[in-house]
């Protein structure tokens, strides 16, 4: 038994690295779905469908609750998971909410009615399918009035860190920030709304500039699943240590895994 945190590929490893350091006890199992990264250029029934698959794996592993470390999967399929497919002792919880939760200054679980907020000219980065869903702009609304939201879909950026190309990664963010800078010059608030984001950071605070608040959404994600851990004690269950399983080929995204974490991964096949 433990917590599973799923995703597309490796980016959830990031998720995954700020829980680690956040509640170092906590058991876990990894399912990064290598085979059939990226999802953020697929529809939302195949989105659907793979979400669902490694959910699954993880629920056969013994994990009670699953992370999905993955915005796109947040944005395009968890909604529908939660209305039809979570069976009711189990829970599955996105990465979405938390951040905007930050962003709009409210404490992890406050669904009081939306209101204004000090940030005003949010720019938002992630996959076409998380840009397409409009699921940001959508919980926003739910937590915060009169928020402007400029969204780039940053096309070949996941494909780039997957490969481990970091120099066309960085290349790619550079543009992706000048084409959002022509839609919106001066944004408050970045939101890096892909978890495979900050393994480049460095590269968007670099191309933003220091006047624009970067959010960094893993220690994010860690504060609230130890606030929410903190409440439903029983979720966490038993187990100990961390296990990585993926769909991929085990050597090479343990070889990347170890790159992007600086110390060793080891991936099982899933
Ligand atoms: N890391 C993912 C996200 O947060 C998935 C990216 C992808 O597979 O395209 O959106």
């Amino acid at each position: 038994m433990a917590v599973g945190i799923f995703d597309s590929g490796l980016g959830g490893l990031t998720v995954l690295d700020a829980i680690t350091r956040r509640l170092p006890d906590l058991p876990l199992v990894y399912y990064g779905d290598n085979a059939h990264a990226p999802y953020g250029v697929r529809d939302a029934e195949d989105i659907f469908r793979l979400t669902t698959a490694g959910v699954s794996r993880l629920f056969d592993a013994g994990c009670r609750l699953v992370v999905l470390a993955c915005n796109t999967a947040s944005a395009a399929a968890l909604r529908r998971m939660q209305e039809t497919w979570v069976p009711r002792d189990r829970r599955v919880l996105g990465v979405f909410v938390p951040l905007i939760e930050a962003l709009t200054e409210r404490n992890w679980g406050d669904n009081s009615p939306p209101r204004e907020v000090a940030v005003k000219h949010v720019a938002l980065f992630a996959t076409p399918a998380t840009v397409a869903s409009r699921a940001f702009q959508r919980e926003l609304a739910f937590r915060a009035i009169g928020v402007d939201v400029e969204s780039q879909a940053c096309g070949g950026l996941v494909d780039a860190i997957e490969e481990g190309d970091m120099i066309l990664a960085e290349t790619l963010v550079r543009a992706h920030v000048d084409a959002l800078r022509r839609k919106m010059p001066a944004p408050d608030a970045a939101v890096l709304g892909c978890t495979h984001y900050p393994l480049v950071e460095g590269a968007f605070r670099e191309a933003l500039g220091p006047s624009v608040r970067v959010l960094s959404q893993p220690s994010l994600v860690a504060e609230s699943l130890a606030d929410y851990l903190r409440r439903r004690p029983e979720m966490v269950g038993g187990g100990e240590g961390v296990r990585f399983l993926t769909t991929g080929r085990p050597a090479r995204v343990s070889d990347r895994a170890t790159q992007f974490l600086r110390r060793p991964i080891a991936f099982e096949a899933a």
